[in-house]
């Protein structure tokens, strides 16, 4: 299916591994021109080299914590055709506290890396996107509905309240034909997630995941692509759940046991 993206460029920070890469690479393989960011330069090059396989990419090495950082990405990807067609705020992280409470500095960290950033992002698309309209999505969590416990108290609440801007942004950028949704995905097989929980842990979790098993990162991008699409033109405020149904039951292995 053509979405609509030949000509079009489309940004997504924090895509030099991980989810925000795999739509990188959709996009990629929909026509669009690509803008991508990261902090670390060589995982930058390393992403672009790999990625120009599938169109034309540009890459940025940028810490996205910060609007002035944001505001050059933007005008960079806007230099190519004058505007921004898809803005995918996919930076995040669920950085673990060191102690039993969150110092000061990490949860600043986390406020800015899971919140901050996707304000930062969606201020600094709205001068490229306000002529012609656009798509924005917000990369949220499954934890800001259902989190795990200890582990992501912060993380899940700053996730919450990226639901919660996602819904007022779309309201304020609606009269200027842009949509902001919020993809939120379940477990999914990247280094964020294989570097935080061990294998038991992620085989216990599974226990309530209706499909039974982690998401692959193109199983995130696709949707995310679609959504930042024309075909998704009557979408927008809405909270995307892609999580392979987890604890929308309780217990789902027993049908894997019982029906095989
Ligand atoms: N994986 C999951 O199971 C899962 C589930 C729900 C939601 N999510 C969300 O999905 C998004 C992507 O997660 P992921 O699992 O793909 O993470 P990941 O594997 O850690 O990849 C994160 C990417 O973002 C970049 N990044 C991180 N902080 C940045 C910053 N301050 N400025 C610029 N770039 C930054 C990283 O590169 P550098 O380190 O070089 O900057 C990397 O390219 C996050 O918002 C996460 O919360 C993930």
């Amino acid at each position: 299916m053509d979405l609509g993206f030949k000509g079009k460029v489309a940004v997504v920070t924090g895509a030099s591994k991980g989810i925000g890469y795999a739509v990188a690479k959709e996009f990629l393989k929909e026509g669009a021109t690509v803008v991508i960011s990261a902090r670390n330069e060589d995982g930058v090059k390393k992403a672009v080299e790999e990625l120009s396989e599938f169109g034309k990419i540009f890459g940025y090495a940028l810490d996205g914590n910060s609007q002035e950082n944001m505001n050059i990405l933007a005008e960079k990807a806007a230099s190519i055709t004058g505007s921004i067609d898809a803005w995918v705020n996919n930076i995040g992280t669920n950085k673990k506290r060191s102690g039993k409470f969150y110092t000061e500095d990490e949860l600043d960290y986390i406020i800015s890396t899971c919140y901050k950033s996707c304000v930062y992002g969606c201020q600094a698309v709205f001068p490229y996107m306000k002529e012609n309209g656009g798509a924005i999505v917000n990369i949220s969590s499954l934890a800001s509905h259902a989190a795990t416990a200890i582990r992501s108290n912060i993380y899940a609440s700053m996730k919450a309240a990226v639901n919660g801007y996602t819904r007022t942004v779309a309201s304020e950028y609606a009269p200027y034909n842009i949509r902001v949704n919020a993809v939120l995905p379940g477990y999914t097989e990247t280094p964020l997630l294989m570097g935080g929980f061990s294998q038991n842990q992620l085989n216990e979790l599974l226990r309530n995941n209706i499909l039974g098993r982690l998401a692959q990162p193109e199983e995130i991008a696709k949707p995310v692509v679609f959504l930042s699409s024309p075909g998704a033109s009557y979408i927008t405020a809405s909270e995307i759940e892609v999580t392979g149904g987890h604890v929308k039951v309780l217990n789902a292995w027993e049908s894997f046991v019982q029906n095989k």
